[in-house]
């Protein structure tokens, strides 16, 4: 997926939130939300797709390998559209907020306590980004 933004010396913790909107393009096949402490180690990819059956895929990314997938049955976006997502990480666990407000989980398996990178990949352009700290 084309980077569209990447950011280094992040310093969300246990509690805070980060608040994305995005433009999904009209031709979008997928896009990726992701956070952890650089490109190969990510505890949190999340990653709706348009181009494989309409799902949202959450993983982690240890020493540059994907680990095992959750799918989500949600899929609350369409091309072509602005949506927000808000993430907070909570102890053990992200909590993903969707524009429609349904909530997703996906565990904090790497155990990371302090998110230092986040970057936004595929077919969005960034409206907006705000940390609640
Ligand atoms: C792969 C895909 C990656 C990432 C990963 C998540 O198939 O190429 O971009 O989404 O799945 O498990």
């Amino acid at each position: 997926m084309k980077p569209v933004l990447e950011l280094f010396g992040v310093d969300m913790k246990v509690g805070d939130t980060v608040k994305i909107k995005v433009f999904i393009d009209p031709e979008a096949e997928r896009f990726s939300i992701n956070l952890g402490q650089e490109h190969s180690e990510l505890a949190l990819h999340f990653n709706p797709r348009f181009d494989s059956g309409r799902v949202i895929v959450c993983n982690s990314k240890e020493a540059g390998e994907w680990c095992t997938e959750q799918r989500e049955e949600a899929f609350p976006f369409e091309q072509g559209e602005f949506v927000k997502i808000c993430i907070t990480f909570h102890e053990g666990v992200f909590e993903i907020k969707l524009t429609d407000d349904s909530v997703l989980e996906f565990p904090n398996r790497s155990c990371m306590d302090t998110m230092t990178y986040l970057s936004v990949q595929g077919d969005v352009r960034v409206k907006s980004l705000k940390f609640d700290y």
